[in-house]
């Protein structure tokens, strides 16, 4: 399973790359906000400290608008992945990008369905939000399992689930088993998988 870094700090992008477990990196209007910089220089710096995918996300809502914000998108560096939501205008906005050979993540997946379209409009990446449906009293897991059952049964959809939204190591470990493709982690999440009380405590004996 891939492993993303969900975030759009150059700082955290940064210290977490140079462990080389990083094979891509999500980013979001929000996580973009929070660090207070530019999309397209932030796009761009991120591109320059990564070799896999840069998802970089759209914030148009109807069709023109959302194409041509992609184009721009796409036109940053070659590993840009263009995100769109997955609304009516953003499978289509998906088509066309993929038709001229940009990968699409298609963010914002709560149903199997919805999967099911993205991967119609030639999707290189669906985004099931799994912690936003634990949030509402749903099983986040359980639609990764749906999906990927009924990926699994088409061998002519190449669309990689990539489980976002984690919350938790157990999300992670949870998305592993059923064989995602790739998991988008917060950086607090992947340092509580590298950590456990009796690694430290095993260390601080030997020394
Ligand atoms: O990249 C999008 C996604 O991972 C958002 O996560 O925690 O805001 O639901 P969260």
């Amino acid at each position: 399973m891939k492993i993303f870094l969900d975030s759009a700090d150059i700082g955290e992008i940064t210290a977490l790359c140079d462990t080389g477990f990083v094979d891509g990196i999500t980013t979001n209007p929000s996580l973009i906000a929070k660090s207070g910089r530019n999309i397209l220089d932030t796009i761009a710096e991120i591109c320059s400290l990564v070799d896999g995918p840069v998802s970089a996300e759209v914030t148009a809502t109807d069709f023109e608008t959302m194409l041509s914000e992609g184009q721009k998108l796409a036109t940053i560096a070659q590993n840009v992945t263009v995100k769109v939501p997955l609304t009516r205008d953003g499978l289509m906005t998906c088509r066309a990008l993929s038709d001229a050979g940009t990968d699409v993540n298609v963010t914002l997946c709560f149903t199997a369905g919805q999967a099911l379209l993205a991967a119609k409009a030639g999707a290189a990446f669906i985004s099931p939000f799994v912690g936003r449906l634990d949030d509402i009293g749903h099983d986040g897991m359980q639609l990764i399992a749906e999906i990927l059952e009924i990926y699994g049964n088409y061998d002519s959809i190449q669309t990689e689930v990539l489980v976002a939204s984690i919350r938790s190591p157990m999300h992670v470990l949870h998305a592993a088993r059923l064989g995602a493709d790739v998991c988008t982690i917060p950086p607090n999440v992947i340092q509580q998988l590298a950590k456990h009380t009796l690694t430290d405590k095993g260390l601080e004996a030997f020394l």
